[in-house]
């Protein structure tokens, strides 16, 4: 029984179908809903524009034209009522479809009462409690700039959607937190939000981690055990680096999003889940496509939306403010005074094209905290990673600010004959330096990812980030 508060809300269904309309009138009426029922686009219409609708639901092929028309209209002309779309079994392309037009959700058919029921609760949760959450979050995902305005409009409208979002920038641009803020403005905020890194978990356990499995299945397996997906039931499940599935898990999560059930592993019933799939990664999963390592069938199922979330050095503008509310955030933590960010400090900022995106200036500025006792932090106190120097004809000079972006000169073609020979350790030493940074960054500050990364053992890479001075 969904439980509804006040006034009755009321639901129009809309199939040329008498059996199914009687059907989902019955189902819909156990839910507490007073259903009005259409069986074509022209009746739809004349109800919508009499009544105000807690949900639709709307056939595909109707006598007089699409569903998928009738979708867009909905959300086009009352934002409010949210549509979903009944589609035959099976059928991708529609569901996909309907979602882009602006349905909030799909059902398949024949109907199963207990994915209808969920689709009816996630649908009146709109209409509860729906102020402020946008304050809130925007306190959270900061951003003043236009590509960040946008994307938080954007954001704002996907979370009502239970369309799967794949969200796509480069590492640490925050999408992890662009994640977490479509859960916490949808309806369903008040469920988990499961965040999986699909890069960490080993291949032969990726079953049992997705889907769960049933004691005894396999040795080690010494109780049933929920997988990710159960744990998710009801909220949002995170696949974030989801490029790194490997291609037969692929084939299994489709599976599970396409049925909106699992088989935990062991077992031989399916178990309903309710889960909405968002999926993000910093490589370029269309390019994965392409070369044939990720399945076109899984990118089109999840990458029903996309959103961009622009890397820091293109949004200048919200620099400074972001700069002020982790400084803020790291001062409530280690119960200090909030330092200011000096002049020099800000146009050094400025010059920097953070590779490493917002996740790398919370870092610098962790650091330059660390190391100022002062209430503001100089230029000096930040210790921004030195660019790779453009090659010095005669002596090398102490570089300047940055202005080259990284990778602009790969430090591993870099020949030693290019310089002075008085100044060769202090060159090789930058050499070094910068492709240590640069791997440090590329490998989110992991050091043990990094040494592999560099080919040397972890020892010698800790032992040169003693020598180099790097924190
Ligand atoms: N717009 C923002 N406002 C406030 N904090 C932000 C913003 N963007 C990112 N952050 C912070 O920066 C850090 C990195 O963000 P997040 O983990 O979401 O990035 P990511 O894109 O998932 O990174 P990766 O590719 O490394 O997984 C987090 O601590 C996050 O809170
Ligand atoms: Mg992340």
């Amino acid at each position: 029984m969904v439980q509804h508060t006040g006034a009755q809300h009321s639901a129009l269904i809309v199939d040329d179908e008498r059996d199914i309309r009687e059907l989902l009138v019955m189902a819909l009426g156990r839910m507490g809903l007073r259903c009005d029922t259409a069986s074509s686009l022209a009746e739809a219409r004349g109800h919508l524009a009499r009544e105000r609708y807690a949900l639709c639901l709307t056939d595909m092929r109707l006598p007089d034209g699409s569903g998928i028309d009738l979708v867009a209209e909905i959300s086009a002309r009352h934002p409010n009522t949210p549509v979903a779309m009944i589609t035959a079994f099976g059928n991708v392309d529609a569901a996909v479809e309907a979602l882009k037009a602006g349905a909030f959700d799909f059902v398949a058919k024949p109907v199963d009462l207990n994915v209808l029921r969920d689709l009816v609760r996630h649908a009146l949760d709109l209409h509860k409690g729906r102020r402020s959450t946008r304050d809130t979050v925007a306190e959270r995902l900061y951003g003043r700039s236009p590509a960040m305005t946008v994307l938080r409009d954007t954001i704002a409208k996907v979370a009502r959607s239970q369309a799967p979002v794949y969200i796509a920038g480069e590492s640490g641009v925050g999408k992890e937190l662009v994640a977490r803020t479509i859960h916490s403005e949808s309806p369903r905020a008040r469920g988990p939000f499961v965040p999986v890194n699909c890069g960490a978990i080993p291949a032969e356990l990726m079953e049992s981690e997705f889907f769960g499995h049933k004691k005894g299945s396999f040795t080690g397996a010494h109780a049933d055990k929920p997988g990710l997906f159960q744990a998710a039931d009801g909220g949002t499940l995170f696949l974030d680096e989801v490029a790194e599935l490997p291609l037969p898990m692929q084939v299994k999560l489709l599976r599970a999003i396409q049925e909106k059930s699992v088989r935990p592993v062991g077992a031989n019933v399916e178990v309903p889940v309710d889960v909405r799939i968002l999926s993000a990664t910093h490589k370029d999963l269309a390019a994965l496509v392409a070369e044939g390592r990720f399945r076109q069938d899984l990118y089109y199922r999840i990458n029903v939306i996309e959103l961009r979330v622009p890397p820091l050095r293109e949004r200048q503008e919200d620099l400074a403010g972001l700069a002020e509310r982790i400084l803020e955030r790291l001062a409530l933590q280690q119960g200090r005074a909030v330092p200011r960010l000096g002049e020099d400090a800000l146009a050094a900022l400025r010059e920097y094209p953070f590779p490493g995106n917002v996740r790398e200036l919370e870092n610098i500025l962790e650091r330059a905290m660390a190391l100022s006792d002062g209430n503001e932090l100089t230029a000096a106190d930040l210790r921004l990673p030195r660019p790779l120097a453009p090659l010095p004809t005669a002596a090398p000079s102490p570089p300047t600010h940055p202005t080259l972006k990284p990778g602009a000169v790969d430090p591993r073609t870099l020949s030693p004959r290019d310089t002075g020979t008085s100044a060769l350790p202090s060159f090789i030493e930058e050499i070094e330096r910068a492709a240590i940074v640069q791997a440090l960054q590329e490998n989110r500050y992991n050091k043990t990812k990094t040494a592999a990364a560099l080919g040397i053992t972890f020892r010698a890479l800790r032992y040169k980030l003693k020598k180099l001075g790097i924190e």
